[in-house]
């Protein structure tokens, strides 16, 4: 039994738009906020990849917008089947994120902006589209990083986005919280997913020695850490940011 299947929680009548849906962090999250009854906007690039997903799903309460989760007419798409499924954007998780791989030198413009355009400003926008359809108890999850806190080695790109979406989620709980709106992120370190293939390869020996529970994490357990904050469970934690490393960064 992986951790995510004993978490359970109560979402019916509500709707959740995920983004980067059908990735590996992404689709677990897609799986237990539908087991938990919500209405899923799912957000990907890969098409196909949503289509199994939705028909995994049995394909009830579920409303695919296959595209780029920075572009507007996609967040666009996405905010109205929310409103048209519940009423209200519920629950907002922008997943979707990229981890190239370049020294500051060698990266040019054109890969700092895409990494800045999709891992932060696509969070930014979709949750400025949201805005005007938040309900009270209505909550955000962000997809944060341990490379957000410490740097990351050929990363520098993403460790600067992810440290943006950190900043972005407190500010966002200030802003949202009189409305009843929460604001939380979730922190994940070196996860077994697609994403961190070559980091493990290179330097997963290093990683797993500073990581007090001797492993590297479970998508299924960023999940069960995300849907916690999204759920009323969560009810009085704001502009928080979860750690779910193992035990590889505490924050003092
Ligand atoms: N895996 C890890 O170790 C790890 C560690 C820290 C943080 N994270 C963060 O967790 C989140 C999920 O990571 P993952 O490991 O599941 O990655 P993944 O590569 O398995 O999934 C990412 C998904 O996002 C989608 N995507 C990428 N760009 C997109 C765009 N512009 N529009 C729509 N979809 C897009 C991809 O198609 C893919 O399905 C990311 O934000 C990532 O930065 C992951």
């Amino acid at each position: 039994m992986t951790p995510s299947t004993s978490v359970r929680f109560d979402f019916t009548g509500k709707s959740a738009i995920v983004t980067g849906a059908s990735g590996g962090i992404g689709a677990e999250v897609v799986r237990l906020l539908h087991a938990a009854g919500a209405h899923l906007v799912l957000i990907d690039l890969n098409p196909e990849a949503l289509d199994s997903l939705a028909a995994e799903l049995g394909g009830e309460r579920v409303s695919l917008v296959p595209g780029d989760a920075s572009a507007q007419g996609t967040i666009d798409a996405a905010v109205a089947a929310a409103v048209a499924a519940s009423g209200a954007v519920d629950l907002l998780l922008p997943v979707a994120g990229i981890y190239p791989r370049s020294t500051v030198e060698e990266t040019s413009d054109e890969l700092w902006d895409r990494v800045q355009r999709i891992n932060l400003a696509g969070v930014f926008k979709l949750i400025r589209a949201s805005i005007p359809h938040f309900a009270a108890g209505s909550a955000v999850v962000n997809f944060a990083s341990v490379a957000g806190h410490r740097g990351s080695q050929l990363h520098a790109h993403y460790a600067a986005s992810k440290a943006g979406v950190i900043a972005l989620t407190r500010s966002l709980a200030h802003e949202l919280g009189p409305a009843g709106v929460r604001v939380n992120a979730v922190s994940p370190g070196t996860i077994n997913t697609g994403m961190v293939k070559d980091l493990v390869s290179d330097r997963g020996d290093l990683m797993m020695a500073q990581t007090p529970l001797q492993r590297f994490g479970e998508p299924g357990e960023v999940a069960s850490a995300a849907v916690f904050l999204a759920s009323d469970a969560a009810s009085f934690i704001t502009g928080e940011t979860l750690h779910v490393n193992g035990g590889l960064f505490m924050a003092g």
